[in-house]
């Protein structure tokens, strides 16, 4: 097996740990498939009211995402990894999140892990996304929203910053991923019915 095959199924595997799943085991809470947006994310995980359960599903979501790609960075001198092989196992982690094999395939829309995969990938780049998250969910209050718009934008700061490469397409895909996995909240967010951040169950199953 190529080594490069090697560290991106290494990478879906860190990807497919679902933290909303795995910490509200945890902490005793209900899974969250089974409330709210049935979504294992952080923003779902919130509408039990368990900030820290929340706050451990976001840090452990964004965490996969930078360790799978800090594992790449460190590993690439010694295995010959390109940068774009770098940022393909950035994808393979947020592909993880999406279909993970941990949890019948069944996992969430990739924010958190995205965010980490491009932090860790390139830290300014990623500040411009994590900020464009937190300027709309601030003023909307949506968590939808603000990871759908900072996805439309981080292809269009990464040609800004870097061109378009390679690299550049990948970002591309994940933010098309995204937003794919997104289309309920779509749905919602045009007929009024999209939940506020911490405003309880409103969403629908
Ligand atoms: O992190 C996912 C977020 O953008 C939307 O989550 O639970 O409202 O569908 P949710």
């Amino acid at each position: 097996l190529p080594v490069q095959i090697l560290v991106l199924l290494v990478a879906y595997l860190i990807g497919s740990v679902s933290f909303g799943v795995v910490v509200s085991r945890l902490m005793g809470l209900a899974d969250p498939h089974s409330y709210g947006s049935g979504n294992p994310g952080a923003t779902n995980v919130l509408r039990t009211g368990n900030k820290k359960a929340a706050l451990f599903t976001l840090l452990g979501d964004v965490g996969k995402g930078v360790v799978a790609v800090l594992l790449a960075k460190w590993l690439a001198p010694s295995l010959g990894l390109s940068p774009l092989l770098v940022m393909l196992v950035g994808l393979a982690a947020f592909i993880g999140h999406l279909y993970p094999v941990f949890h019948g395939f069944k996992g969430g829309k990739g924010v958190a892990t995205a965010g980490g995969v491009l932090l860790a990938m390139n830290p300014l780049h990623g500040l411009a996304v994590l900020a464009t998250w937190l300027a709309v969910a601030f003023v909307t209050r949506y968590s939808s929203l603000a990871a759908i718009v900072a996805a439309l934008m981080a292809p269009i700061y990464w040609q800004l910053f870097y061109g378009i490469d390679a690299r550049a397409l990948v970002v591309l895909l994940i933010a098309a991923l995204l937003i794919w996995r997104h289309r309920e909240n779509i749905n919602r967010l045009l007929t009024g019915k999209e939940s506020k951040i911490g405003g309880g169950r409103k969403a629908a199953p």
